[in-house]
């Protein structure tokens, strides 16, 4: 090889490793705490009766957090038809108020991939454990809200540009066992979101849909795919079964192609695999093609709030494809969680072992990543009020000097 070669193949390296992006440096994660919120998240949030007075007490204490960490929250509320059986076995329907709780940081709206939205449904489905779907989605969604607040507007340390939304969903029906109306997520985007964007897609950058996120297993054969998961997701498959079957992974769900939609999953994925420290779980890209068989894993993967943004229909009932990643332990395809409890009834906290508080707090720094690469500058290192003190001591010194001297 020549010497020019070898110039050009260590300038192309460097050029390389320079290209990806903004670096995030100088945010502090390390305070992560998301057992404080699912403390709170243990109980029923199905939309009936009996559990009204908790669907208000998990509302009004989303609403409280958000306001704390300095986001200006709307409510938005909407009715929809749910089965006033959790389980489906009658079918008596009753309509329902339910409330989306939407947290904005406010910066550009109107910039070409402007607006992000994180957003977690905060309800439960009546079947699922609450702490699981989606109490561990929604203490995600608070704790990368605080610290994308802390960091950016507390610490002075960053300028936020584009404009942040977190929200937290209500009455996911889609995940009910029988109820007919709209969830949450589709009144979010149709009356709050489309409007917030002006109508127009070119200031969407897309969402980060956190459902059912805490359950990591590594026991083998902790894993279940789908019939068709062969045809659709070859090399995963291959991946899972040399590894045992073991429910040891993030899914992150992406649907099509389109620029956008490879942005915003390379951007979350390079947040997620970057700083790798020695995780015994990764994070497996499955992308959704139109025309893919409409498997049992695809069928599940659109029961959450991400179908509405990949279906969404303008006022003039054109589809457009508003970009979403959903990210999901894969709920029902992997061991349930209180199978593996050392009590019976499970404990709350025999629920929240290490591995998945590792698990969980793992995707909220990636998420908190994700936002500071995308929708925040670090601003030049300020000379701190201390040292522009001694540096002015140091000023009148110099003067005093000067004096003595002439
Ligand atoms: C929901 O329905 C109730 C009762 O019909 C009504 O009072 C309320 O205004 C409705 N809420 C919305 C947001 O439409
Ligand atoms: C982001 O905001 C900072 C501070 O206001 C500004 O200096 C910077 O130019 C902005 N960056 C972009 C890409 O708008
Ligand atoms: C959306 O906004 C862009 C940038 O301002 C503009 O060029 C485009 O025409 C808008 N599209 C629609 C449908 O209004």
């Amino acid at each position: 090889m020549t010497l020019l070669t070898v110039a050009l193949l260590v300038t192309l390296a460097g050029t390389a490793r320079a290209a990806p992006g903004k670096e995030v440096k100088g945010i502090d994660i390390s305070g992560i705490d998301v057992t404080d919120h699912l403390e709170k998240l243990s109980e029923s949030r199905y939309p009936k009766e009996e559990n009204q007075a908790n669907r208000d007490s998990v509302r009004d204490y989303i609403a409280d957090r958000m306001q704390y960490y300095g986001l200006h929250v709307e409510q938005q509320k909407f009715n929809t038809t749910v089965n006033k059986d959790e389980k489906g076995i009658t079918s008596e329907q009753i309509q329902v108020e339910g409330t989306n709780v939407i947290g904005i940081q406010r910066a550009v709206t109107k910039s070409p991939g402007g607006v992000i939205v994180v957003g977690a449904d905060y309800d439960s489905n009546g079947v699922s454990d609450p702490m699981f779907r989606n109490g561990a989605g929604l203490a995600a969604l608070l704790e990368v809200a605080r610290l994308y607040t802390v960091n950016e507007a507390w610490s002075g340390r960053y300028a936020a540009n584009y404009t942040t939304v977190f929200v937290a969903f209500d009455i996911n029906t889609k995940l009910h066992q029988a109820s007919p109306g709209q969830p949450g997520g589709h009144f979010f985007i149709r009356e709050w979101l489309w409007p917030f964007i002006d109508h127009n897609v070119t200031f969407f950058g897309g969402a980060v849909i956190l459902d059912s996120i805490m359950n990591v297993n590594y026991n083998d054969n902790s894993q279940t795919l789908s019939n068709e998961f062969q045809n659709l997701f070859p090399e995963m498959q291959t991946r899972v079964e040399e590894g045992g079957n073991k429910g040891d992974f993030l899914a992150m769900v992406s649907m099509g192609n389109k620029d956008d939609t490879v942005k915003l999953r390379d951007q979350f994925s390079g947040n997620y695999n970057k700083a790798r420290k020695a995780e015994r779980f990764r994070l497996e890209d499955m992308q959704l093609r139109n025309g893919m068989a409409f498997d049992t894993i695809v069928q599940q993967f659109v029961k959450s709030e991400n179908i509405h943004f990949w279906t969404f229909k303008d006022e003039n009932e054109k589809t457009v494809l508003l970009p979403a990643i959903l990210l999901t332990d894969t709920a029902t395809f992997r061991t349930d969680p209180a199978s593996t409890c050392a009590s019976v009834p499970c404990r709350p906290k025999d629920l929240l072992t290490e591995d998945r508080i590792e698990f969980v707090d793992k995707t909220v720094e990636a998420t908190v990543h994700f936002l500071f690469s995308r929708q925040a500058t670090l601003l030049p290192e300020q000379p701190s009020a201390a040292s522009s003190l001694q540096s002015s001591f140091l000023t009148v010194a110099m003067v005093c000097l000067a004096r003595l001297y002439m």
